[in-house]
């Protein structure tokens, strides 16, 4: 359930119609309903209540701070990736003591950015990993709390480029081989092991992938017992779907039930790092009709609506071939027909929906492409020389910009001229 909906024949965010924003903002823009995304976090979070857990929302997915903040607010964590995401959970107010580190690249430099914030615990999902933190915090004199990421060899039934559990992906170590690293951490004196940790995949729309992975993992957890080495968190990771079109993914409750019913006895307080669950439904992009026009001459006749966003605003469905779904802010009965609606990128793959039936529109109208707040504002980019887009939070009846659309010199920033 989400706060977009149409009132009197135009599309509302909560309470403020999206027409007035597009004339005060201008378009292209991203779209965030605060009450949906609170309401989101709850629903997730408070699926965990009885469990001792900490929900760590996973920044790519949405990483503006005035979103991010909402998140601390609410007693959120943050799951990072990046120096850069480190920098943006602490200007956001996320509590250090809340941050989890992942990623199969963190460079020197990042990890002692974060263990100078006294993070919560790295993901380690290397040898080689392992043994450059240990340098690391031992030039910083500190200790690095950590886990090591499982690959658990799970198919998550995904798509393939955002599966991660299995044995082919670049992430995490072989259950097989994990047993090892969490030996030699062990007698590393800068290294103090806290975790066990975990992520299949993103947009699963089943509980069975991440129940099979937790047994391995539950499994493994009593070989390290056996060892002498005590496990404090088990983190599982993010990865709820959502429905774009018609995917009927588990409710986060149905999901906090199974994760639960499988933890049974084991004491560990439980880390998750949704993304796409909470903010995915939260947030659309709104775009305004430049041009359309018919190509005829091939099998059929083409109807291109020209829009004034594109693939750099919103790369999922040239990436992955994604659908999301695209409504006019101005409800429309009339008659549909059908089109592809594209970009002014200079790219055939510059789409948001191809062969779509939509109702007609015209120069001027506004539409909204649905679900994208998740990997939307994240994944954009100034291809095109295109200047990225503004971000807009709403509350009840007002609205804030929550990030400036960019200006023409943001786009040339730190460049020059050559002097060789
Ligand atoms: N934790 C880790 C370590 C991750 O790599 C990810 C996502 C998450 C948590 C959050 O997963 P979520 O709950 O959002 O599924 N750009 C793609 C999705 C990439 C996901 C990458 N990792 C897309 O637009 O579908």
């Amino acid at each position: 359930m989400n706060h977009f909906t149409y009132k009197n024949g135009l599309l509302f965010c909560e309470d403020i119609g999206v027409t007035e924003i597009a004339a005060l903002v201008q378009t292209p823009f991203y779209l965030y309903s605060q009450a949906t995304l609170q309401r989101h976090f709850t629903a997730f979070d408070s699926g965990f209540d009885g469990t001792e857990h900490l929900t760590c929302f996973a920044v790519k997915a949405c990483s503006n701070i005035a979103i991010l903040n909402l998140f601390a607010q609410m007693g959120g964590g943050a799951d990072i990736v990046s120096g850069g995401e480190l920098l943006r959970a602490m200007k956001a107010g996320i509590s250090p003591k809340k941050i989890i580190y992942s990623g199969v690249g963190k460079t020197r430099a990042e990890m002692r950015e974060a263990l100078y914030a006294g993070i919560l615990m790295f993901n380690l999902e290397s040898p080689q990993e392992l043994d450059r933190l240990q340098e690391v915090a031992a030039e910083l004199d500190t200790r690095a709390r950590v886990a090591f990421r499982i690959n658990p060899d799970v198919d998550p039934k995904t798509h393939a480029y955002i599966s991660t559990g299995l044995a082919k992906n670049k992430f995490g170590i072989p259950v097989d081989e994990a047993g090892k690293e969490y030996l030699r951490a062990r007698d590393m004196e800068n290294i103090e092991i806290i975790g066990v940790s975990c992520h299949i995949g993103s947009q699963l729309t089943q509980v069975d992938p991440f129940i099979a992975a937790l047994r391995k993992l539950k499994v493994f957890i009593s070989e390290l017992v056996q060892e002498g080495i005590k496990i404090k968190y088990l983190d599982l990771g993010g990865g709820v779907g959502i429905t774009y079109d018609d995917e009927q993914p588990p409710h986060p409750h149905d999901y906090a039930r199974a994760v639960r019913a499988e933890l049974s006895d084991l004491d560990c307080t439980l880390i998750l790092e949704p993304g796409r669950v909470i903010t995915g439904n939260a947030g659309i992009l709104v775009t305004e009709v430049q041009y359309t026009k018919s190509n005829s001459g091939g099998e059929k006749v083409k109807r291109f609506v020209i829009v004034d966003a594109a693939m750099n605003d919103l790369t999922r469905p040239s990436l992955y071939g994604s659908y999301h779904e695209v409504i006019p802010v101005r409800e429309d009965t009339n008659p549909t027909q059908e089109v592809d609606i594209v970009g002014p990128i200079c790219e055939t793959g510059d789409f948001f929906a191809r062969d779509r039936m939509m109702p007609v529109t015209a120069q001027g109208d506004l539409l909204a492409v649905m679900s994208c707040g998740a990997y939307g504002f994240t994944m954009s980019s100034n291809y095109n020389s295109r200047p990225r887009a503004a971000e807009v939070l709403v509350a009840g009846d007002r609205f804030q910009i929550i990030r400036e659309r960019e200006e023409f010199d943001d786009l040339i920033r730190g460049e020059s001229l050559s002097r060789l």
